[in-house]
Parts: C-alpha cells; structure tokens; sequence
C-alpha cells in the first residue's frame, strides 16, 4: 500500500510541484465545482499509478489543482464507492494520498437521502457525525503507522470548528442548512423503508453509499474533515414514489450554484 502510494505520489509531483492545503471530494452531480478553479492543473485518475478510478455516472475522474476561494486546492471529480466493487484500502487510497500531497483540510460532499421528515430535497447538511452502517472499515488490515495510530479516535470525525464555519457562511448566505448525522449503507440498491425507519431510531437524518470510509481514513491521518450532504431525496418509503439515481442527479444539480457558493465562502473563511 504505502508502495503504491509513494509511486502516486511520484506520478503527481512529476506533473506539478503544486502544494495544495484542502482537499474537495464532490459527490454525483457536485463535481462542477471543479470547473470554477482557476490556475488549473488537471490530472487524470487512470494516469496516476494505482489510483481507483470510478465508473459510475455523474462523475468525471480526475483531479484538478488550483486556487479556489483563495485556497490552494486539490479537488477531486469523482470518487470510487464500495459498491463498485473497489476494496476498502483502494476506497482509501485517494484520501491517503491528498495527505502526502501536504493537505491539512478536506471537505467531502455527497448525495443523500433524507431520513429527518423535516428535510426537503435540495437542503444541504453539514454532517455533524455519522454511523457507520457499510459492515467494514478502512483501516482493517495492517496499520499503517506512517499515517496514524491502529486504534484512531473518533469521538470528533467532523471537525468542530469546520462545522462552525459551514454554518457561519450559510448564515451569512441566507441558505437554510440542516446539521445532522449520516449513515453509511454499502449500497448499490437503495434502502428499504423498513431499514430507513430503522436508520431513523439509530439517529440517522441522512442516508448515502459514501463518504463514511473516506472521513474514517481521513482522521486516522489527522485530517481536519467538514462534510456536507445534499439532500437530493427523501429517503425510501417517506414519500409515496421510486428512487432513481436520474432524480438524485437533477436535485444535486438545481442545488449546484447555491453549494458552490457555500463551498468558496467557507474556503474563503478556513
Ligand atoms: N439512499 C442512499 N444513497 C443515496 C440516496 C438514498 O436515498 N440518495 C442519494 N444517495
């Protein structure tokens, strides 16, 4: 593993000595935010050695350096899911990486589903905390104690301070942003609505296939992580109508210009 990411690593610096400080990984139908970067430095996943490159739809593959609100930054379009067929340790390859890349900060961004009755589709949540319902865990396997402790803390995943920025800039905005739990499923099918009830006695206010493994792998290197959902629909059995990944796309894309605001002003305030 540590190998393959050294060799990554190699590939990226032979490209650009650019030194990014925050790390963007953007969930289906968010990517476009990549396209506000200035200064691009493009680097396509399937060029950089050993890097999981993701299929499916909605997600463009590559990475793109650059300055965006002020910030130097390393976003990321596009991300492998579980539910692809990648491996865990492949899942947090990427994360690992943008560590070596010298970032201190990443913001992770998805779509969900709403499991909170009071949410609607197109609200944005800042994920106070999550669970983890996807059965497994990055971090199994041999430690790797260049990035972090074999038994890493969770007690604080999304950092707190992040947290209070995300919500100083939506308030500053005039965007009515949630705050709440989200619960990791492997997917690739949707919940039932009985797991959906079930996730709402647990605590959940948000269900998606992401994210979960990323913020895990990303604390084990003491990462600072902000995670922001969008909540593109309501969770299975709330509302009397299928799920589809059409709807999650054009919800994630009506929310888009709103989400991109939220994320320069809080680059801007990190
Ligand atoms: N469930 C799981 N993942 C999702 C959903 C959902 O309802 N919407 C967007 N991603």
């Amino acid at each position: 593993m540590l190998k393959d990411l050294i060799a990554a690593k190699n590939y990226i610096r032979s490209v650009t000595d650019f030194m990014p400080e925050v790390g963007l990984i953007l969930g289906s139908g968010l990517g476009v935010i990549g396209e506000e970067v200035t200064k691009k430095i493009i680097v396509d996943y399937k060029d950089i050695p050993n890097f999981p490159v993701s299929t499916v739809e909605g997600h463009k593959g590559r990475f793109v350096f650059g300055i965006l609100g002020d910030k130097k930054v390393a976003v990321m379009q596009g991300r492998s899911h579980f539910y692809e067929g990648y491996s865990m340790q492949q899942i947090s390859f990427p994360v690992r990486l943008m560590k070596m890349l010298g970032i201190q900060t990443v913001i992770i961004t998805n779509a969900a589903g709403g499991v909170n009755k009071n949410f609607v589709p197109g609200d944005l949540m800042i994920i106070k905390d999550h669970i983890n319902f996807i059965g497994t865990n990055p971090l199994i396997g041999e430690n790797l104690d260049e990035f972090g402790p074999r038994f890493p803390d969770m007690s604080v995943a999304y950092t707190d301070s992040l947290v209070n920025i995300a919500q100083k800039c939506a308030d500053t905005l005039m965007l009515d942003i949630r705050q709440g739990v989200y619960m990791g499923f492997t997917g690739p099918s949707y919940e039932t609505p009985a797991e959906i009830r079930a996730a709402r006695i647990l605590g959940a206010d948000a269900v998606g296939m992401s994210t979960v493994p990323e913020v895990i792998t990303a604390r084990h290197c003491n990462l600072n992580v902000l995670g922001i959902s969008c909540i593109t629909n309501m969770a299975a059995g709330i509302l009397n109508k299928p799920l589809n990944h059409e709807e999650v796309i054009q919800t994630a894309e009506k929310v888009r210009s709103n989400f991109m605001k939220l994320i320069i002003s809080i680059l801007k305030n990190i």
